[in-house]
């Protein structure tokens, strides 16, 4: 199935609140016990950032885990970082994550600064995905650890449809559509290595899930 592009920025506030309503517990945790699996070195004090952080909650799961971590959350969407201010005040962990309301590429954001640039459900989003792996060099310290999670598309329109059903059918159905929407624009695992091959990264890529992927390893 050919990839149907969608919105970048998810600015609708209405579905920045569905989104940050919704139950995105096993991915999330799946995101968080593949990074800390994968890197058991990262358990000292590390700068982390998180590029298309929404509503915050990996971030908030990753501060409870790792007090050292201080993690800086950037998104182009204010209607996402308000929700995820309000999580991360509620969380009680306002000292350990910053919010930053800002475009890939922004020159604002601090080149070279991270130990480990993080990305969950971002990519699929990007028209141009470079320019999310061009980020990840841009803003990792030389040598840093990237972690990226996303999901696939589907070989077909039946099979999001199944997935949909499968994953969300008690959530609204600006969730429901929002996530048909969201497989229709993955990328494949095929694809994530084409475009890690022309970013001259090397990093592992697999199959994760019945709908995700991971990408992983470190900057040169
Ligand atoms: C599907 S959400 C994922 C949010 C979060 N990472 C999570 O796992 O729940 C994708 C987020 O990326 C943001 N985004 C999309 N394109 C962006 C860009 N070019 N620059 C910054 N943020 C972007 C959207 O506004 C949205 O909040």
């Amino acid at each position: 199935m050919q990839r149907t592009p969608e919105p970048e920025l998810m600015l609708d506030p209405a579905q920045a609140r569905a989104y940050a309503a919704a139950d995105f517990d096993a991915p999330n945790a799946a995101f968080v016990e593949a990074l800390l699996g994968r890197f058991p070195e990262l358990d000292g004090h590390l700068d982390v950032i998180d590029l298309g952080c929404g509503p915050g909650e990996i971030l908030i799961r990753l501060a409870r885990l790792r007090p050292n971590w201080q993690l800086l959350g950037v998104d182009g969407s204010a209607a996402m970082l308000d929700a995820g201010m309000d999580a991360i005040a509620e969380s009680g962990r306002e000292s350990q994550i910053t919010l930053l309301q800002a475009l890939l590429g922004d020159e604002t954001l601090p080149e070279a600064s991270a130990g480990l640039v993080i990305s969950n459900s971002l990519l699929h989003h990007l028209r141009d995905p470079a320019a999310l792996w061009r980020e990840l060099r841009r803003l990792g310290a030389p040598g840093a650890a990237v972690f990226v999670q996303d999901l696939r598309r589907p070989t077909d329109a039946a099979q999001a449809r199944a997935l949909v059903e499968t994953y969300a059918a008690t959530e609204p159905e600006v969730l429901q559509q929002d996530f048909f929407a969201s497989l229709l624009a993955a990328y494949t695992v095929e694809e994530v290595r084409a475009q890690l091959a022309d970013a001259g990264l090397d990093l592992a890529v697999a199959e994760t899930s019945d709908r995700h992927l991971q990408a992983w390893g470190r900057l040169p």
